[in-house]
């Protein structure tokens, strides 16, 4: 019985609905839940997954959905790839822990070299595994402050680093993440993020953030912080929570000769930016710029608990035995899942996240003409995010609007999110096809004309 299901599941690709949603099991699932769990989460919608395969999610109840979501931009590989569900189930059957910290083994310093052979720049470079996204930037921030013995650091409105303390401190996305939890590490500042379509400079998206940087050295560097007391900025070359808005180039090459000038890290967070979402492997790649700490995590393992922080070895070997550590990081089941994963992505998925994401911009490009509610659609290769807006003159954002199309499209069987107060995310895993793309592309415009309605 559940082979003739999977086979089925692995036939398909585009989504199938046979019910009202949510069905009666999933029904079931969202009252276990909302007794016994932690309310702090934010479901857009009701889905209750079952089980996937490529690019496509069954529910509880038998219903198929097309996933532009990727469980927030983390199965690189599609579900349940075969390479990666191999290698996982090899190497648990042989080794699920021993611990990177106490104890050595064959994969960890394989997938190290392959990692930081990923980030641009000539010197050689070391890597630190982590569990998620906030503990790699919690290892940064520590190797940051460790190796230049500096506290300070500045972060960007609309950004997104994690949720523990340290990286708390640097997100400033939405106030929800942060109230209620006191003070916070004292010694961050944080300044605008360069965002070409609310340029209050009426910049072009080439030159946006000039006032920016300005601010920073006039201001910031004179007034508040001395740059030789700050040891790192940390910067999303493009916001994912915030919204899908990308730094001009030139942004993140000045922000780069800054660092250097005052010897302050440039600490770049790829967390959903990277893994070749783009079409790179890191979105830092298309300015040009060489970090010396890079952060990932989210497709570095198809969906296994894995993240990472690379630096130049000269930074990294700063710190001693018994500074920095973990239990679980870099777990030799997430490890197996990674070399798959990051194989897949090297020979096939990158170049795919750029070919598809041409594609899928090449059809957008007449939306904010077509509908009245779209006001911009940016991004690279498959993070890609469309900004609804009330009205495209004042640019006011549709929070509501924007609500609406995300849970029509989950009722049309296609998955995706929000981003920011007001922009639809899509960020389907790296192997999506122009059928499913046209189908995303096609439900969304639906979904849309919908949403106009109300506006
Ligand atoms: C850019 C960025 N950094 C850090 C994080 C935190 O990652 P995690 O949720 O794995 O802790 C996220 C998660 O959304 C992210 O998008």
């Amino acid at each position: 019985m559940i082979a003739t299901t999977e086979t089925k599941l692995h036939e398909t690709k585009l989504p199938r609905l046979l019910m009202q949603l949510p069905g009666p099991k999933a029904k079931h699932v969202l009252e276990q839940d909302a007794k016994f769990m932690s309310p702090s989460f934010t479901r857009d919608y009701p889905l209750v997954a079952k089980r996937g395969h490529g690019a496509v999610v069954e529910d509880v109840d038998g219903n198929t959905f097309l996933d532009f979501a990727a469980g927030i931009a983390v199965c690189s590989t599609g579900h349940c790839h075969p390479k990666v569900v191999e290698a996982i189930q090899k190497q648990a059957a042989e080794l699920i822990h021993i611990s990177g910290t106490d104890f050595y083994y064959e994969s960890l310093p394989q997938l190290a070299e392959k990692l930081v052979n990923t980030v641009p720049g000539a010197d050689p470079k070391k890597a630190f595994f982590t569990n998620s996204g906030t503990e790699a930037i919690e290892g940064a921030m520590k190797l940051a402050r460790y190796a230049t013995k500096r506290d300070k650091f500045i972060a960007f409105y609309g950004c997104f680093h994690g949720r523990t303390m340290g990286a708390l401190s640097l997100t400033a996305s939405k106030s929800t993440q942060r109230k209620g939890f006191g003070a916070l590490l004292a010694g961050v500042e944080h300044i605008p993020y360069p965002n070409a379509y609310r340029c209050a400079h009426d910049h072009t998206a080439e030159t946006c953030g000039v006032e920016i940087l300005e601010t920073l050295e006039r201001q910031i560097f004179k007034r508040l912080f001395d740059p030789e007391e700050i040891a790192a900025i940390v910067i999303e070359p493009i916001q994912g929570e915030g919204g899908y808005v990308t730094a001009p180039k030139f942004f993140l090459q000045e922000l780069q000769r800054i660092c250097r000038q005052h010897g302050i890290l440039y600490i770049l967070d790829e967390v959903q930016s990277g893994m070749g979402r783009t079409g790179k492997w890191w979105a830092s790649e298309y300015a040009g710029v060489e970090p010396d700490i890079l952060c990932s995590a989210k497709g570095i393992a198809s969906g296994m608990p894995l993240g990472a922080f690379v630096a130049r070895a000269s930074i990294m070997n700063t710190w001693k035995p018994g500074s920095h550590g973990t239990t679980f990081g870099g777990n030799p089941v997430c490890v197996a899942a990674a070399l798959a994963t990051m194989d897949l992505i090297e020979t096939q998925y990158k170049e795919n996240a750029r070919r598809m994401g041409d594609y899928l911009f090449s059809k957008m490009a007449d939306w904010t003409k077509k509908f009245k509610i779209v006001g911009d659609v940016r991004g690279r290769g498959l993070m890609i995010g469309v900004e609804i807006v009330r009205d495209q003159r004042t640019k006011e954002e549709a929070p509501d609007l924007r609500n609406a199309i995300v849970d029509l499209a989950f009722h049309k069987g296609l998955l995706v999110l929000g981003a920011g107060a007001n922009t639809v995310r899509l960020s389907p895993p790296l192997l999506i096809d122009e059928e499913q793309a046209d189908f995303a592309l096609q439900t969304l415009e639906t979904c849309i004309r919908e949403a106009e309605k109300k506006a």
